[in-house]
């Protein structure tokens, strides 16, 4: 039931607020007589010490769910101390990686049953790791052959370009990192900050979706482009990536998320006047000026209140979204680019729920 959306990725985008808030329902502890606060996974109480004594933490999955994982490394390696690694699902199969008894393998997939992700959990589950799946189906197949879990609770997800499922795969892998993570002294001020940036977050996601209609307005300005380039690093690294996913497997537009720091090792031969627009975010002023210095034309992502001193001239496009903890930053930051692929979509006369050879869960390999 679409409701009063015309598309299910659209109803889909807008009721994130919604989805946030199931995700995060019965698991933050806040405040009581103590002021305590944490956070409470059932799935995983019980497992929370192995997967502390781990030697690593291995990110395995597929698609959005992969980068879903990429977004949430960083918190997870600065709160639980163990190394954390990234396998795209199929790779970790080609190569037939080294995944050892001592590792946490968690598995990531909206639907649970994607085949590629499925046969490494088997793989990992062979050589001895213990297996963890962050799922929004319960009962689907990785949820089943998983040692234990959390299920994302982000509802139904009908539209092939995952999006709510997106960001409450952060937010799951957000409360991850706090229940991996000791409640030491030193860390406590960062673990309510964050506690209380989850707390608020939905608040912060229905104000950015208020930039649906200036998005819009971008997709009309950029209907016509062969190509889009979307810049980060750091907690928006995955943010470009996931950006860029969304913008070529809807709007089929070729996109490309790149790393920023990388870009002057290759990636910024391509600009010049005639580039299709970039799309990269304030905190990198010297990729900002490298593009800039090179007639790019951007379109600069910054924190409310910044505009004006992301140096606005006539190349510049600029887009003020709510900042939040930085942790959950890729949640909020996501949201526009959800937004810019709808509509190019929509403009460009293509199929929104149902893009061309694309399948919403790959059950073969
Ligand atoms: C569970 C109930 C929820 C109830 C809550 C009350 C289910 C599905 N969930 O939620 O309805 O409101 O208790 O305390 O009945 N699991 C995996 N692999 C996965 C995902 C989950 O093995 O990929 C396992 C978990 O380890 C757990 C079970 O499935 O044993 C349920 O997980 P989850 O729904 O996340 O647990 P709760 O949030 O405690
Ligand atoms: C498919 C979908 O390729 O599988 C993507 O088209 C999705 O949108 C990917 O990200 C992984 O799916 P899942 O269900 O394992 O998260």
């Amino acid at each position: 039931n679409k409701g009063n959306y015309e598309h299910y990725m659209q109803k889909e985008i807008h009721e994130q607020p919604e989805s946030v808030t199931t995700t995060m329902r019965g698991r933050l502890i806040r405040g009581g007589s103590c002021k305590a606060k944490s956070v409470l996974l059932g799935g995983l109480k019980d497992h929370l010490k192995t997967i502390r004594r781990s030697r690593r933490i291995v990110f395995v999955g597929c698609g959005t769910s992969y980068n879903a994982a990429l977004a949430s490394r960083p918190i997870l390696e600065e709160l639980s101390d163990v190394p954390v690694t990234m396998e795209v699902a199929s790779d970790l199969l080609d190569r037939q990686g080294p995944i050892y008894r001592e590792d946490t393998a968690v598995f990531v997939s909206q639907s649970g049953e994607t085949a590629d992700t499925l046969n490494a959990l088997e793989y990992a589950s062979e050589n001895g790791a213990l297996c963890v799946g962050i799922t929004n189906t319960v009962g689907s197949a990785i949820a089943r052959h998983t040692h234990c879990g959390v299920h994302i609770n982000a509802g139904a997800e009908i539209g092939v370009a995952s999006t709510k499922a997106y960001t409450s795969q952060i937010v799951v892998m957000a409360m991850l990192a706090l229940a991996i993570g000791g409640d030491t002294i030193s860390n406590r001020a960062r673990r309510e900050a964050i506690i209380d940036g989850l707390c608020d977050l939905p608040n912060k996601v229905r104000e950015v979706l208020k930039l649906d209609a200036e998005m819009k307005e971008l997709a009309k300005l950029l209907i016509a482009e062969q190509s889009l380039l979307v810049f980060g690093r750091g907690y928006n690294y995955a943010t470009a990536l996931e950006g860029a996913l969304k913008v070529k497997e809807v709007a089929l537009m070729h996109s490309e998320g790149i790393l920023a720091g990388e870009m002057k090792h290759g990636p910024l031969a391509l600009v010049d006047e005639n580039l299709p627009y970039c799309f990269t975010y304030s905190k990198q002023q010297s990729v900002i000026q490298q593009l800039h210095a090179r007639k790019g034309r951007l379109i600069v992502m910054c924190s409310k209140g910044d505009a004006a001193s992301v140096c606005p001239g006539d190349s510049y496009r600029v887009i003020e979204v709510p900042i939040v903890e930085d942790c959950l930053q890729p949640v909020i930051n996501i949201v526009p680019l959800q937004l810019l692929a709808y509509h190019l979509t929509v403009l460009r006369g293509y199929n929104v729920d149902q893009p061309r050879n694309l399948a919403k869960s790959v059950t073969t390999q």
